[in-house]
């Protein structure tokens, strides 16, 4: 459980929230949104210390630990794989150094062996016996395979450290977990993984993420920082949106009767509720938006931005023809055989195991390097505008 009460903090004179007084229990995964630069990350610092310059208090329930994703991803690269995720449990991981240091002592005294057992029984009640074993799964369940678990950090790739730094984060079942962006560089099956996971983790989880899909099969509360305040809202980002949406219209329409309103409110959760637990992950958490006293749905007061794109001239239906498309790099076949079409106002999403096939993919598509054997027709000047979702970056279209 975290209390924070009369949290503020200002960086200069721009105050990025003041009064926060909030409450975030065991069993709840709270989602926290609001635009590019709100202060997400600050908020979650400020819950484990990392910006101190502030107002109010933070608090946990008496003996609670804490665990927060690392943000640094080469701050472990000397060690092991799972000696990283075992140093996830700090105390865990004090008490197994200590005594190994006693035990490798050659004048092993009484007080020694007084302190060994002191020791052994702590470890005991954390589990330690299984500590190694329960690593070694975390890690498989992420998709880091036997063989990398004993290899040193700085041996793995990028993508495979961020997944064991989550592994570390998540050891020892944490009463109070912090996650910033936990689905950035991770793969499809991770993130399902990861769902699956918090899904049934039974104590407070608070995680950041821009990612709607993640935040609905995780969450049991919103908090939205949005100019200046932040809100706590119950149920998951599709409740919370359109709950408090209809919540809004309702204060609009000023004259439907007090009844009215809490009927049509009762009508939108039982059919929410319905459709919730259609869905594969059935748990408790889902049961909360039943239990909801319609009085939590508040009006929203966020505001959204919006992209837009405004193309120089309208695309004509078809946009791009692809049959038979094939590309080996240095002796070794990407992908073969690739045919589809895409018409104006499709959406697709392409998928691959394989960043280098994906990656030499699009450069074949925008015309940067040439394929083995095709039949490639499209609008070269809308398919040259590409848009990297998750670095934030859009390149601009360039003219042919
Ligand atoms: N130590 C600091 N000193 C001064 N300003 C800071 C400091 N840390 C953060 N800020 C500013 O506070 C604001 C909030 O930053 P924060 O990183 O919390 O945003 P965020 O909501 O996590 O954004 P994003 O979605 O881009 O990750 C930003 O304008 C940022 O530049
Ligand atoms: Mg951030």
């Amino acid at each position: 459980m975290i209390t924070v009460n009369n949290l503020g903090v200002q960086f200069g004179k721009r105050i990025l929230f003041q009064d926060v007084n909030m409450v975030f229990n065991p069993g709840n995964c709270y989602g926290i949104i609001g635009a590019n630069g709100a202060g997400k990350s600050t908020f979650l610092k400020l819950l484990y210390g990392e910006v101190t310059n502030t107002k109010g208090t933070v608090s946990f329930g008496p003996g609670e630990r804490l665990s927060v994703l690392k943000q640094n991803h080469s701050e472990f690269d000397e060690l092991p794989v799972l000696t990283t995720v075992m140093m996830g449990h700090a105390e865990l991981w004090g008490v197994m150094n200590e005594k190994d240091a006693i035990y490798s002592k050659t004048d092993f005294s009484e007080a020694d062996g007084i302190r060994a057992s002191e020791l052994e029984e702590k470890f005991a009640g954390m589990d330690g016996w299984n500590a190694e074993s329960d690593a070694a799964s975390l890690l498989s369940g992420l998709g880091i395979k036997e063989h990398l678990h004993n290899k040193l950090m700085k041996d793995l790739n990028g993508k495979d450290k961020v997944k064991v730094l989550l592994a570390q984060a998540l050891f020892g079942k944490p009463d109070n977990l912090l996650l910033d962006e936990p689905t950035n560089d991770l793969d499809l099956d991770t993130v399902n993984w990861l769902e699956g996971y918090l899904a049934n983790f039974d104590n407070t989880v608070l995680v950041v993420s821009h990612d709607r899909h993640f935040l609905d099969s995780i969450c049991t509360h919103i908090v939205d920082i949005d100019f200046g305040r932040i809100q706590q809202f119950p149920g998951n980002y599709t409740f919370w949106y359109e709950s408090s949406q209809l919540a809004l219209r309702q204060q609009q329409a000023q004259n439907k009767k007090a009844e009215d309103r809490k009927k049509e409110l009762q009508e939108f959760i039982a059919r929410f509720s319905a459709n919730a637990s259609k869905s594969k992950q059935t748990t408790s958490r889902k049961k909360m938006i039943e239990k909801l006293n319609i009085e939590e749905i508040k009006p929203s007061t966020r505001k959204y931005p919006g992209i837009i794109f405004t193309p120089d001239r309208e695309p004509g239906n078809s946009i791009l023809d692809v049959k038979g498309l094939s590309k080996s790099v240095d002796g070794e076949l990407l992908f073969k055989d690739l045919s589809f079409t895409m018409q104006k106002d499709d959406k697709i999403i392409f998928l691959s195991r394989d960043t280098r096939a994906m990656t030499t993919f699009f450069e074949i598509i925008k015309g940067h390097i040439p394929a083995d054997n095709a039949h490639l027709n499209g609008d070269k000047r809308l398919l040259k505008y590409t848009c990297h979702l998750n670095t934030k970056n859009c390149s601009k279209p360039t003219s042919t």
